[in-house]
């Protein structure tokens, strides 16, 4: 294990996904944590995040200097690598314009972090203060024009440090370099594979879980599965999860999710068909955050009365994912990100505590995990999927006839997406209804009927995102497969705004 110490860089979590995909575990924990804490885990190396202070500023995140006593090798990263600078003596001083961007620098090849690494490369800059004079002891094994040190080591106390970002993909050689820090200097061996890590998960559910029972919120969508099937194979039946069908999820998707539950997983699973208590309370509801309340609320009661049923449970199962356990605040406190996809916690069911099978993977690890316990392709690659669903892809108000407008576009959509082999290229993609109806003709008949929004976006972390740019070809026939097929709809529109100053929902 190698641990990640977040110094409240941006690509702290990227550090972390970049060290596993080199088969490498490793954690992401908080800047100030303890001597004591570290070699209790007995890391094989630390790195250091980047981050926006300066090492000098009042309040600067700074760690325990003992730290570089351990004998544990350790790769300080922009922030990290002033850091260590300064803490060891050096100096660090600020440049009068930020560099940032791509920038050519020279290695030194001898360097063990630099094996293999071609004598000049493109790595990614992104700072303002950068080292001046490197503490003693250590040598410069980078430069570049503007940034004269731009890596320092020393190796007898395997301390390096390099003002570039390795971690991010302009860094052409990041990843060799960061996959000689672990092999070459900590010496680690490469045995983080999906296949133990399920293995033992599973191993440890059951050590904790006993014979005791779980409940879980079943979405259908990749996360919330997942977590369940994990539980399981580690404790069967002790295992029941509500489904709760609000009536609002794709075409034919409740019927997937339950036929998949029910023949493949050995799970008590409760499908609750809860549709019409949906539909009347959206019944004449046009305001988007008045729908999402009331889906949430609803979405609550109804798991509530359904777990009434069972009891008392031990155990409350979530699939809260790394990135929310991250983004929720390590380097303060690890407070745990209520998951927004059923609407937040349920507040009357009784349980002692909570389970998180996959509060240390990040989202393609899930889907690894996925595909590693037997689930189905089609379920593991699920779009993302709103909680509230499609009760905010349809403009104005939501009403049976209304949502089966939008699940029938929205099946062509994504087959047609699918036929075109785009389907895990692009970030997300889905139909939405609008609430405009115009004039169009078809056949010999006029029509005032419906138009139908398509969008598409790439985006790597949702936050922000950019149309998609979709084959005119395929649109095309999206376009006329709609029309022709979904009676009610005589337009196909396609949403190129990006995110901001739109959202990736069209509600
Ligand atoms: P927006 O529309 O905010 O969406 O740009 C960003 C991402 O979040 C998803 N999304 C949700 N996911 N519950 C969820 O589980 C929600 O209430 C919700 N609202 C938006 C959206 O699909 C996109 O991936």
């Amino acid at each position: 294990m190698v641990i990640v110490l977040d110094f409240g860089g941006q690509y702290n979590q990227l550090i972390a996904r970049r060290v596993r995909e080199c088969n490498v575990y490793c954690e992401v924990m908080p800047y100030n944590i303890s001597l004591e804490k570290i070699k209790e885990l007995n890391p094989k190396g630390i790195i250091f995040t980047g981050g926006p202070a300066s090492v000098y500023a009042e309040g600067a995140p700074h760690c325990d200097k003992g730290i570089f006593e351990l004998g544990i090798p350790v790769l300080g990263i922009c922030y990290g690598a002033q850091l260590m600078t300064h803490l060891l003596g050096g100096s660090v001083t600020s440049a009068e314009v930020r560099e940032y961007g791509k920038t050519e620098i020279k290695v030194n090849t001898t360097s063990k972090l630099f094996k293999d690494v071609a004598e000049n490369t493109i790595c990614w800059m992104s700072h303002t203060d950068h080292i001046k004079t490197p503490a003693e002891g250590f040598v410069v094994t980078s430069s570049s024009d503007s940034c004269p040190v731009a890596a320092v080591e020393m190796v007898d106390k395997k301390l390096y440090s390099v003002q570039f970002h390795p971690e991010v993909v302009h860094t052409q050689e990041g990843t060799k370099m960061l996959r000689n820090f672990l092999y070459e200097v900590c010496e680690c061996n490469g045995d983080w594979k999906m296949a133990s890590f399920t293995e033992e998960s599973i191993q440890a559910l059951r050590d904790k879980i006993g014979d005791k029972k779980v409940l879980c919120a079943l979405s259908g969508g990749v996360d919330s599965s997942v977590a369940a099937v994990m539980i399981s194979k580690a404790v069967g039946k002790q295992l029941t999860c509500i489904f709760v069908d609000h009536g609002l999820l794709r075409k034919n998707e409740g019927d997937e999710v339950e036929q998949i539950f029910t023949t493949q997983f050995d799970v008590n699973f409760v499908r609750v068909n809860a549709q019409q208590r949906f539909y009347d309370r959206l019944a004449g509801v046009t305001d988007p955050e008045t729908k999402r309340k009331i889906i949430g609320e609803e979405f609550i009661r109804v798991f509530e009365e359904e777990a009434k049923k069972i009891g008392t449970v031990d155990f409350l199962a979530q699939g809260t994912i790394y990135p929310d356990v991250i983004e929720s605040g390590l380097g303060k406190s690890a407070v745990i990100k209520s998951h927004h996809n059923v609407g937040g916690l349920p507040e009357h069911v009784d349980f002692k505590e909570i389970v998180e099978p996959l509060r240390l993977l990040f989202k393609d690890e899930v889907r690894k995990a996925g595909l590693e316990l037997g689930i189905p392709e089609k379920l593991v690659f699920r779009q993302p999927f709103p909680g509230p669903g499609l009760g905010i892809r349809i403009i104005g108000e939501v009403t049976p006839e209304r949502i089966k407008l939008v699940q029938e576009a929205d099946a062509i959509y994504r087959e047609e997406i699918a036929n075109a082999g785009l389907d895990r290229s692009i970030g997300q993609y889905f139909a939405a209804l609008t609430n405009m109806q115009s004039v169009g003709c078809m056949g010999d008949e006029r029509t005032y009927d419906y138009a139908i929004a398509l969008r598409a976006v790439t985006t790597t972390d949702f936050m922000t995102a950019e149309f998609a740019e979709l084959p005119w070809e395929l649109l095309g026939k999206v376009s006329s497969r709609i029309v022709n097929e979904v009676k009610g709809v005589n337009r196909v529109l396609y949403d190129c705004t990006g995110k901001p100053p739109a959202t990736i929902e069209f509600e």
